[in-house]
């Protein structure tokens, strides 16, 4: 994570309004290359894939059952540990930099606070979504469900950053999202899992349908508000992890609460399951760079790209068969990465509005 964070740290702004120049006062480099884009997208692609494993392997294995929404606030807290980290390391080590930027874009902005608890509530509720999701269905019904995120997240794009896809475009999304849909086997026929489940399959695919909304909306509002200010990357994190932090304890208040007291907060934390956070809060901070360097639809066709791995690495290690119907659909995921043109498109910016300006929130 160092380098690609180094990497975006000089490519942000400093926060203080200072278009053009990065932190150190050096002239600030107009977009990210090509090569570092594909470098996000790929690390993201690897953990997004393990993480799903991990998460689906920690929650049905048998043993003692960690809470889910305990999982959900220490991976909110990492990824601030890590996004504090990162400012450290952008301001030179200087805490009193930092808290002055944080201070200033805090307790000074407290409408850019309060925008940003939208997504991340939303966000909160999508995580705790996808591990009640993932505990009552069998992995192919849950990523087949998740990858509607792919069109809606595309739609939204559409509709709330007014970006315009050509209709290759267009045919790629489907495309793609066709491609994973058979990657994971529609009734059962391209993978067959040799262990069942023994969860709700009603409240899984509720689950999993609200989370599908909750990815999509929290993902292109929080690139409507980074691409649509001056304010850095990781003081929209901090913003944003701060209320994550604070939804995901009110998860854990909620539902867990009793439990918690009986047991303890980190009950059942093995460490495959502190891998599971880690991987979390990782894949997190890296969504966030990819959001702000390409976007969320290119993100889609790195989260698809992650269920080939997975599905590969599941053959591999947890006895799934596949047949036809998965060398069709990874084929049909690698054709819709080349159709959409990944990554040349520059995204980086939000369209400028016929007037000349950039959509503001
Ligand atoms: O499934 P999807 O790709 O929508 O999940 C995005 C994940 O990235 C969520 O778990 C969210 O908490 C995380 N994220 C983050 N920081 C951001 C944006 C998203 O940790 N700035």
């Amino acid at each position: 994570m160092a380098d690609s964070t180094k990497n975006a740290a000089a490519n942000t702004d400093n926060g203080s309004g200072e278009a053009g120049k990065a932190s150190d006062g050096t002239a600030k480099k107009e977009g990210a290359s090509v090569v570092f884009k594909l470098y996000c997208l790929a690390v993201l692609t690897v953990m997004a894939a393990s993480y799903t494993v991990l998460m689906r392997y920690t929650r049905t294995v048998e043993g003692v059952r960690y809470y889910s929404t305990t999982t959900v606030f220490v991976t909110e807290c990492a990824k601030m540990f890590f996004t504090l980290c990162i400012l450290l390391k952008e301001h030179k080590g200087s805490i009193r930099k930092v808290s002055q930027e944080l201070k200033g874009n805090i307790v000074g902005k407290p409408m850019e606070m309060l925008k940003m608890s939208v997504p991340s509530i939303v966000y909160a509720i999508q995580n705790n979504m996808t591990f009640i999701g993932l505990s009552n269905l069998d992995a192919a019904t849950y990523q087949v469900t998740y990858q509607m995120k792919i069109p809606c997240t595309a739609l939204l794009s559409v509709m709330m950053l007014g970006r315009s896809l050509s209709s290759m475009q267009w045919i790629a999304v489907f495309v793609l999202t066709g491609g994973v849909i058979l990657v994971q086997g529609i009734g059962g026929e391209a993978v067959s899992h040799t262990t069942g489940t023994e969860g709700n399959y009603v409240v899984g695919l509720t689950a999993l349908t609200i989370a599908v909304f909750c990815s999509g909306f929290a993902g292109v509002y929080f690139e409507k508000l980074l691409k649509g200010s001056d304010t850095s990357l990781w003081v929209r994190n901090v913003q944003m992890y701060s209320w994550g932090m604070l939804s995901a304890f009110l998860g854990v208040v909620m539902h867990d609460w009793q439990n918690v007291r009986e047991n303890g907060f980190l009950y059942g934390y093995t460490p495959l399951v502190w891998l599971v956070v880690l991987l979390g809060s990782g894949g997190g901070i890296y969504t966030s760079i990819v959001v702000k360097y390409t976007d969320n639809i290119m993100k889609g066709f790195a989260a698809a790209a992650a269920i080939v791995l997975s599905t590969i690495a599941s053959i591999m290690f947890m006895g799934l068969v596949v047949g036809w119907m998965f060398v069709m659909g990874a084929s049909l995921v690698i054709a819709a990465i080349f159709l959409y043109g990944l990554p040349k498109t520059n995204t980086e910016k939000l369209p400028v509005r016929k007037s000349g300006t950039a959509q503001n929130v």
